[in-house]
């Protein structure tokens, strides 16, 4: 069982790069509407790893990404393929693996590099939401959340938070171009430099030509990197690329990628740049 945190301190509580709570994360947070358009399931929102919204605190609009609760054992059972696995103590494992914790992590780790806002979009750091929101946002909307069933059979004060990260709200996107092309490898680049590989680079993840979701983001110092083997470790690091590469071919534009090291096995694969 992983140990409950102080949600008014920076997290994750593990060693590395960590989040700092919102400034205002007492006030009143109104939901205004929800932004993330996730897949349906008869009826009920599954969504991806959060629910995002667009929400008010102290009269400032916000992006809101509420997460649903995360099951460590399902990821523990997916990772014993090694003896060296085994070694990994579950509150490492849940700080680096957990979307929220990614995020906190990445954004973490930007944010302390003075490049909030620059190469991803802005954080503002996190906050929790009593569990009593769940039943105001039921009536609101549809929405799955995947509380753990013992905590279902709580009383309602006892029940887990919510654990959300706050960002600024990007309302107007951009169509993709040459340019938002180059922007986008030049931030993941920048990242990289940090020690950040986001992971899930896809056009449903970009506003306005800015990085949003950095939910399955790894930032060093990360476990899986000192138990993988050099050439698998290298092969993860190289995927944000690949994943621009096809964007800009999908969308008939060229991309452009100096550095030999960082583009050697895309090139190999793809052919040419
Ligand atoms: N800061 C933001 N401003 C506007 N829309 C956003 C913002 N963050 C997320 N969204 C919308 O919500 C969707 C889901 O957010 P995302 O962070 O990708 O969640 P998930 O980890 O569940 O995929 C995005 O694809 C985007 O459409
Ligand atoms: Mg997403």
């Amino acid at each position: 069982m992983v140990e409950t945190p102080n949600y008014d301190g920076p997290l994750p509580q593990c060693q590395g790069p960590k989040l700092k709570p919102f400034p205002h994360r007492k006030s009143k947070v109104d939901f205004i509407r929800l932004l993330s358009d996730s897949e349906s399931t008869g009826g009920i929102e599954s969504g991806g790893h959060a629910h995002v919204f667009e929400v008010s605190i102290e009269g400032e609009t916000y992006a809101l990404k509420v997460f649903k609760f995360f099951d460590d054992e399902e990821v523990r059972a997916g990772l014993n393929y090694t003896r060296a696995d085994h070694s990994i103590s579950i509150d490492l494992l849940h700080s680096h693996s957990d979307p929220f914790y990614n995020e906190c992590r990445a954004f973490g780790q930007i944010i302390q590099a003075g490049q909030n806002g620059r190469v991803a979009v802005r954080c503002y750091g996190h906050l929790t939401l009593p569990a009593e929101t769940e039943e105001d946002l039921d009536q609101r909307y549809k929405l799955a959340w995947d509380r753990p069933a013992e905590d279902c059979d709580k009383p309602m004060s006892q029940r887990q938070p919510f654990r959300a990260i706050v960002k600024e709200l990007v309302i107007d996107d951009v169509p993709l171009s040459q340019k938002v092309v180059n922007k986008m490898v030049k931030d993941l680049k920048k990242m990289r430099a940090l020690g950040v590989y986001p992971m899930d680079v896809c056009r449903r993840n970009y506003r306005a030509g800015l990085l949003v979701d950095m939910s399955l983001a790894m930032t060093e110092p990360h476990y899986l990197f000192g138990l993988r083997s050099k050439r698998h470790v290298d092969d993860m690091k190289r995927e944000d690329l690949a994943n621009v590469l096809q964007i800009a071919k999908d969308g008939g534009f060229t991309c452009r990628v100096r550095d030999d090291e960082f583009c050697s096995k895309i090139r190999a694969r793809e052919g040419s740049f």
